[in-house]
């Protein structure tokens, strides 16, 4: 038996994706259906090295020494040791579950860091607050794509919907209507780094231009934020319709993500677009308790690998 286990959420990316790296706002929200968990035993074999790593779902099984010293987990753990100004602590066995899917633009990696952090901090009897777990998870956001946003490390971190522009306080949403999303696996990956990396060459070859795109897609989130704040349902579509298209300008949707957004629109959602870094990975749709259903059924029917529903709903429901 574990002695403690601690979760972090996965997210979805409703506005604002790519854009909000080059200082324009993005709105985000946790989904707790998928999760990352981090469960921790003590090592009671003094043979044993100080801490021993299992995440059986990317086939690690090892000391953390033997870790390379930019391993993103092996980040994680160091920097909250640092935190805590520890240089040793009692054997222990950290292993690492989860069911976000990997490099499909839900946060996986961000997941994995805040989980790392809590358990560990909680297990040496330090449990750090989630301005302190969101830092530090940006520092291991860095190793995965060199120039992160913050987005991911701070919804996940808070658990909360965020408004969030770089270099500015965090804005938590208070949501007065729920809103219904269904959010759909095209089952291919692409990692951030590199759909990142390409955006920031497109800006590079045409600032002017493609700047233009980022500074459009800013004021849609701009607007979307009443809009969800209110449950505005064709507002809300219209927008995410809008902000899907300059997505595609900026050229990280994908065929398949395209067959699934059209999907989902032709059997009723009242918009959709991609979610996360693209080029596969999810895409998200604006539904209700009436369609619901029959737009999952529309986007299984057309490729998708797995659905999630996720309600959005004023603070006191959660
Ligand atoms: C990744 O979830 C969202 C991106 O905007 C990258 C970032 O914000 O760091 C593509």
């Amino acid at each position: 038996m574990p002695v403690l286990f601690k979760k972090a959420p996965g997210k979805i990316i409703l506005f604002g994706e790519h854009a909000v790296v080059y200082g324009q706002p993005a709105i985000a929200i946790p989904v707790t259906r998928v999760n990352a968990t981090v469960r921790i035993f003590p090592n009671l074999d003094s043979d044993q090295a100080d801490i021993r790593l299992q995440a059986p779902d990317i086939g690690i099984d090892a000391d953390l020494e033997s870790l390379p010293s930019d391993h993103p987990l092996e980040t994680a753990i160091r920097l909250t040791m640092g935190e805590l100004q520890l240089d040793r602590i009692p054997p222990l066995t950290l292993q690492l579950t989860s069911t976000i899917p990997l490099s499909a633009g839900m946060g996986s990696s961000a997941a994995t860091a805040v989980a790392i952090i809590r358990a560990l901090s909680a297990y040496l009897g330090k449990p750090l607050p989630p301005d302190v777990v969101s830092a530090l998870a940006y520092e291991v956001e860095k190793i995965h794509h060199g120039n992160p946003s913050g987005i991911d490390n701070n919804v996940i971190a808070y658990q909360q919907p965020v408004y969030y522009k770089r270099e500015h306080a965090i804005e938590f949403l208070t949501i007065e209507k729920p809103t219904h999303w269904l959010i759909a696996d095209t089952g291919e990956t692409t990692p951030t780094l590199e759909t990142v990396s390409a955006v920031q060459k497109l800006l590079t070859n045409d600032p002017v231009g493609y700047g233009d795109i980022i500074q459009k897609i800013g004021s849609i989130v701009q607007t979307a934020r009443s809009a969800l704040i209110a449950g505005d349902l064709p507002g809300l579509g219209q927008l995410l319709d809008e902000n899907q298209r300059l997505l595609e300008e900026l050229e990280v949707s994908s065929t398949k993500l395209d067959i699934l957004i059209n999907a989902a629109r032709n059997a009723g959602a009242a918009g959709a677009k991609l979610s996360g870094g693209g080029r596969g990975g999810n895409m998200i749709a604006l539904v209700t308790e009436e369609n619901i259903s029959a737009v999952e059924s529309a986007l299984i029917e057309a490729g998708a690998k797995r659905t999630i529903t996720t309600l959005l709903t004023p603070r006191e429901d959660r």
